[in-house]
């Protein structure tokens, strides 16, 4: 790690953007470079309103290998459970949809990014579909007490909740949901701002960039560099609260879902990512 990127961080921790900006003048690999253009365009962090840089983000890189292996286990979890009724929470464009095997299935879809949900809905032609534009807190919160999803599912979207309001949204959801399936990345249990965490920060994130040739600037300034800062500086718009894998099983289970498993998926440049499976206890079931 240079020295410039470590007192980048450290000045974005400390929410002093002029330090940063100054400390990544002074170098040229691809993080240095990706956070001085997004320091200096003074952006607002958002990323999934205006999908272009998350869509190629997610289209190249390891990207590809690790959609693979999430179509994979979730594959496995339909066979296994036979689904009528599908919830897909934070469903994105709905690639993590792409194994159900066929279209007798209920598909309820929850995604706040209207670009990213009609992309959702497009992929699903054939299938019943009830698309919710907006976000799962006050979706699950209003869910009538004889909904039943046979299969709930979220991949890499459940970090985008604060983890106080993550413990609300699965604690309504428990007695609607048959099996929870989520997919999210095992991160390492690092104290915010040491020196351990901007290590991790600056090695995973030049990897990451390093993945992406034509791409980079588009998927750096518009989704990659916004996540950096955003879990950094104080008060910045915030697009992740990750946690490591144990600590996600533990929540699952504090929320009342049982026989909680955790399957490791796929190696990954940020860290690896893994399936966390679990029962829920539905009150009722809905006749189709
Ligand atoms: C990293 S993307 C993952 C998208 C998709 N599940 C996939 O695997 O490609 C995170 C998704 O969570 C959505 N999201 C953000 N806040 C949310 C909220 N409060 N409720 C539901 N979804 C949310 C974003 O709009 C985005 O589509």
């Amino acid at each position: 790690m240079s020295d410039y990127i470590d007192e980048a961080l450290k000045a974005l921790a400390d929410g002093d953007i002029d330090r940063a900006r100054e400390a990544v003048s002074g170098g040229r690999t691809p993080l240095l470079t990706a956070l001085a253009a997004y320091l200096d365009a003074c952006a607002d962090g958002s990323v999934y309103d205006q999908p272009a840089a998350f869509e190629a983000f997610i289209d190249g890189g390891g990207n590809v290998g690790l959609y693979r292996e999430v179509t994979s286990a979730l594959a496995d979890v339909y066979a296994r459970v036979r689904p009528s009724r599908v919830l897909d929470i934070g469903c994105g464009d709905g690639r993590a949809l792409r194994a159900l095997a066929s279209t007798d299935v209920a598909v309820t879809l929850v995604e706040p990014s209207a670009a990213l949900l009609d992309a959702a809905v497009r992929s699903l032609d054939g299938f019943e579909v009830d698309a919710r534009h907006g976000r799962v807190e006050p979706f699950a919160a209003g869910l009538p007490a004889d909904a039943v999803f046979d299969v709930a599912q979220s991949t890499f979207a459940l970090h985008t909740l604060p983890h106080e309001v993550r413990d609300g949204v699965l604690a309504d959801l428990v007695g609607h949901v048959g099996v929870l399936a989520v997919v999210e990345f095992d991160v390492p249990d690092l104290v915010h701002g040491s020196p351990e965490h901007r290590r991790f920060l600056a090695e995973a994130y030049e990897r990451g960039l390093t993945e992406y040739d034509a791409d980079r600037a588009l998927v750096a300034q518009g989704f990659l560099m916004p996540v950096l800062t955003g879990q950094l500086v104080p008060g910045a718009t915030r697009a992740t609260w990750e946690q490591p894998a144990s600590r996600w099983a533990a929540q699952v289970a504090r929320a009342g879902f049982t026989d909680v498993h955790v399957t490791p998926l796929h190696d990954y440049w940020w860290s690896p990512a893994f399936l966390l499976t679990a029962s829920g206890s539905p009150a009722a079931a809905t006749p189709r």
